[in-house]
């Protein structure tokens, strides 16, 4: 089956790359429309065998992933529409952009999928969502498509935002706490370098990240590292008086700058 992307951004781009290497998508399958000519040019040299062509002429694949910022999904929909048919399944990426209402504008079926940045490792978790004309086969052949490069989780759309925050904002938010504290250390130990702490910090990441796929969980890490009343304990007090504030802030702003940003559609 066809399958099309409209807009080959930053998202765009990644789920084309990474469905076609993890085998999930064969290139002749995927079809590629673009604003600009320059980054769909780009695609089609890192994924030979795709098939490029105008918004209009992608728009009319079985399905079609509609990969464009919010701000520019109502041009996008109005260049689509003209090929637009009932029996098509489309892909919204955005959580500002509902289901509902652009089920109201089009008649094909209409589902939303919010990728992570990790997929284009091949992993991570890829949010689900539905709306009330997709077929239990649109289900399937979608979920068995994410699976190709992610754990898809299927969520209620009223819960996309905090679950964006933790699976697809999250590899940006876990960087930039990771990034500071490779600061902080060569602050406060000026003879050692910005560069030698980073990837201190780097290493302990990675290998935390293995403790956990071998099945150890968050507290058990905590409890194997920290012995009471120690160096540890001590930092992790620290944490305890201040993280949970920091995030609570954090989620509050992003659900804040989603309910104030412009409908899209
Ligand atoms: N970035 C993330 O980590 C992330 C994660 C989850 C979900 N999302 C969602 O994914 C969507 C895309 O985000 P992004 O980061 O990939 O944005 P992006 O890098 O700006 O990519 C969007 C692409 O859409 C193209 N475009 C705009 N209007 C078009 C049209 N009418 N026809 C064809 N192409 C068109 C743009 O072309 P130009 O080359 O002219 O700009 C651009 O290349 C957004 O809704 C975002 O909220 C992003």
């Amino acid at each position: 089956m066809d399958v099309g992307f409209i807009g080959t951004g930053s998202m765009g781009g990644m789920l084309v790359r990474s469905l076609v290497r993890h085998g999930a998508l064969a290139p002749e399958q995927v079809w590629a429309a673009n604003r600009t000519p320059e980054k769909l040019e780009a695609l089609r040299a890192a994924v030979p065998g795709i098939h490029t062509a105008p918004t209009a002429t992608v728009s009319t694949c079985p399905v079609v992933f509609l990969c464009v910022k919010p701000g520019d999904t109502r041009a996008a929909l109005a260049e689509m529409e003209p090929a637009l048919r009932a029996d098509q399944l489309l892909i919204l990426l955005s959580n500002l952009v509902p289901i509902a209402g652009v089920e109201e504008q089009v008649p094909c079926r209409v589902a939303k999928v919010i990728p992570s940045l990790t997929q284009e490792a091949g992993c991570g978790i890829a949010l689900v969502m539905y709306g009330r004309r997709v077929t239990p086969g649109d289900r399937r052949w979608l979920e068995g498509l994410l699976a190709a490069i992610s754990r898809p989780v299927v969520i209620q759309e009223s819960q996309g935002r905090t679950c964006a925050d933790l699976t697809s904002c999250g590899p940006a938010f876990l960087a930039c706490v990771l990034q500071e504290l490779a600061l902080a250390a060569s602050r406060q130990q000026p003879d050692l370098p910005p560069e030698l702490a980073t990837a201190m910090v780097r290493e302990t990441v990675l290998a935390t990240a293995r403790l956990l796929e071998a099945g150890m969980d968050f507290d058990g890490i905590i409890r194997r590292v920290a012995v009471p009343g120690g160096v540890t304990a001590a930092g992790l007090a620290v944490l305890a008086e201040q993280i949970p504030g920091t995030w609570e802030q954090l989620l509050a702003a992003t659900r804040r700058r989603e309910e104030n940003a412009p409908a899209p559609v």
